[in-house]
């Protein structure tokens, strides 16, 4: 398994060939982004977009986000003040491991979906060993590895409850919630926490390595609606 599934250590590259897969060319695309947060990484593929919709608990962040047409505040475990069939892309960046239940949400994103749209996802892997040690961690020492090596601002360091994060329990709810996966791929990214010390940064890689490919940190994936 693992000579054919490739060390990808980029999941903004990753992310990015599987966008442009989903969205076609004419700019036309109407997107959902579950969980949007203050910024979106959606830039890059905006001129593909007619329509960005964001929707998060979050209202302060929601409303700072400055690429989205609109935002709407919506708990994404409940139903989703959509309609049916309205959305071509629903796309979710760390997001999923916050989420107290991922079925309930996945359920959603189907239906707002019109049939053949996709759903992609970046989200964490439970099945790194890292991660799992990780949760052993209190939440201020994680708070401190997310703000020193990935940036992340203290208020957007959110628990993480990891209800459908590996890849055997992502595959089996996207499945039951009536999703086909089309690439799904396990990305190495703990480098990020080493911030620029090179050093730490390569023993985390090489760690990464030495992993069975499905126990990398980052699951990148896209699946359509059957
Ligand atoms: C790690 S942040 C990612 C934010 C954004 N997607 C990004 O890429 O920067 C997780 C986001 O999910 C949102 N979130 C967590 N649980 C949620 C829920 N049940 N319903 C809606 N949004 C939720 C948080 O408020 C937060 O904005």
């Amino acid at each position: 398994m693992s000579r054919t599934i490739p060390f990808e250590t980029d999941h903004t590259a990753v992310e990015l060939r599987l966008l442009e897969r989903a969205l076609p060319a004419d700019g036309q695309a109407t997107v959902l982004e579950a969980g949007c947060g203050r910024t979106t990484r959606l830039v890059a593929v905006r001129d593909r977009i007619g329509e960005l919709v964001g929707i998060d608990v979050d209202v302060e962040a929601g409303h700072e986000n400055a690429a989205l047409d609109r935002f709407v505040e919506g708990d994404l475990c409940e139903p989703l003040p959509f309609d049916d069939a309205g959305f071509d892309l629903v796309y979710a960046n760390f997001v999923v491991e916050h989420l107290d239940r991922p079925s309930a949400a996945f359920a959603e994103w189907h239906r707002v979906l019109q049939p053949g749209g996709h759903l992609l996802l970046v989200t964490s892997n439970r099945a790194s060993p890292v991660l799992r040690a990780a949760e052993l961690l209190p939440q201020s020492t994680r708070v401190v590895i997310k703000q020193r090596g990935a940036g992340a601002r203290e208020d957007d360091v959110f628990p993480a409850v990891y209800r459908a994060n590996t890849p055997r329990r992502l595959r089996e709810q996207l499945d039951a919630a009536g999703f086909a996966p089309v690439s799904v791929l396990p990305v190495a990214t703990l480098d990020r926490y080493a911030g620029r010390r090179r050093a730490p940064a390569a023993i985390l890689r090489a760690g990464e390595h030495a992993l069975p490919p499905w126990r990398r940190s980052t699951i990148v994936g896209l699946w359509q609606v059957r």
